[in-house]
């Protein structure tokens, strides 16, 4: 499964991108509004990190959109164009295909969608999880419903489990066979940690120091 950061925040890619597993980062208007910092000039920084970052589309109209995808896409290789799962979206996921534009088709929250951007053509669609579990449904079950139709046909189209709120997901989503996660900086960061490493880790270091001092 590859792991993605879902940021815009470059010094959090380069802290977490050091560990060596960082395959990418997911940015939205959101986030971007968050840093405050120029939108091309933190992607470009997050490119020479990880191989694959995801820049959002503003406008709402196809032509706006390609318009866009054209742009970002000449950024740089690693640029995924993201593009909202609309009816114009679509159209913008069919252009971006003939051309060979990588995207990710973001606000994705039913399996109806999920087929609808797979034929068009996205390199990646992103169900939004964690939104789904706030509204009272349960996100991951979207995710295994996507996973059972992706066994019936041959997309190419990899699965991106967006919206995680804890470690958990990470571990269900694994276990659901999703091609990759997007993830917080606050929950990546704990992914590494469990009470019984850090114990046993000081038990060891402790009895080490008691060995040196006979
Ligand atoms: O990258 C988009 C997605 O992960 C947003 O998450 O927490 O705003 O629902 P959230």
């Amino acid at each position: 499964m590859k792991l993605f950061l879902d940021t815009a925040n470059v010094a959090h890619v380069a802290e977490i991108a050091s560990w060596g597993i960082l395959d990418g980062v997911t940015t939205n208007p959101t986030l971007v509004a968050k840093e405050g910092k120029d939108f091309q000039k933190t992607v470009l920084e997050m490119c020479k990190l990880v191989p694959n970052v995801s820049a959002q589309v503003t406008a709402t109209d196809a032509a706006g959109m390609r318009k866009q995808a054209d742009e970002y896409a000449g950024w740089h290789k690693h640029v995924v164009v993201k593009v909202p799962m609309t009816t114009e979206g679509l159209k913008t996921l069919t252009y971006c295909k003939k051309k060979g534009i990588r995207t990710n088709t973001t606000l994705v929250f039913s399996v109806n969608q999920a087929i609808l951007a797979a034929k068009a053509g996205a390199s990646i669609i992103s169900p939004f999880i964690g939104r789904l579990d706030d509204a009272g449904q349960d996100g991951m079950e979207l995710i295994a419903e996507i996973m059972r139709a992706w066994e019936n046909y041959d997309f190419e189209t990899e699965v991106l489990v967006a919206s995680t709120r804890h470690p958990r997901h990470i571990a269900e989503a694994a276990q659901l066979g999703a091609h990759i996660c997007t993830i917080p900086y606050d929950v990546f960061v704990k992914l590494p940690l469990h009470p019984l490493t850090e114990s046993g880790l000081d038990r060891f270091m402790k009895d080490w120091e008691s060995i040196k001092k006979k």
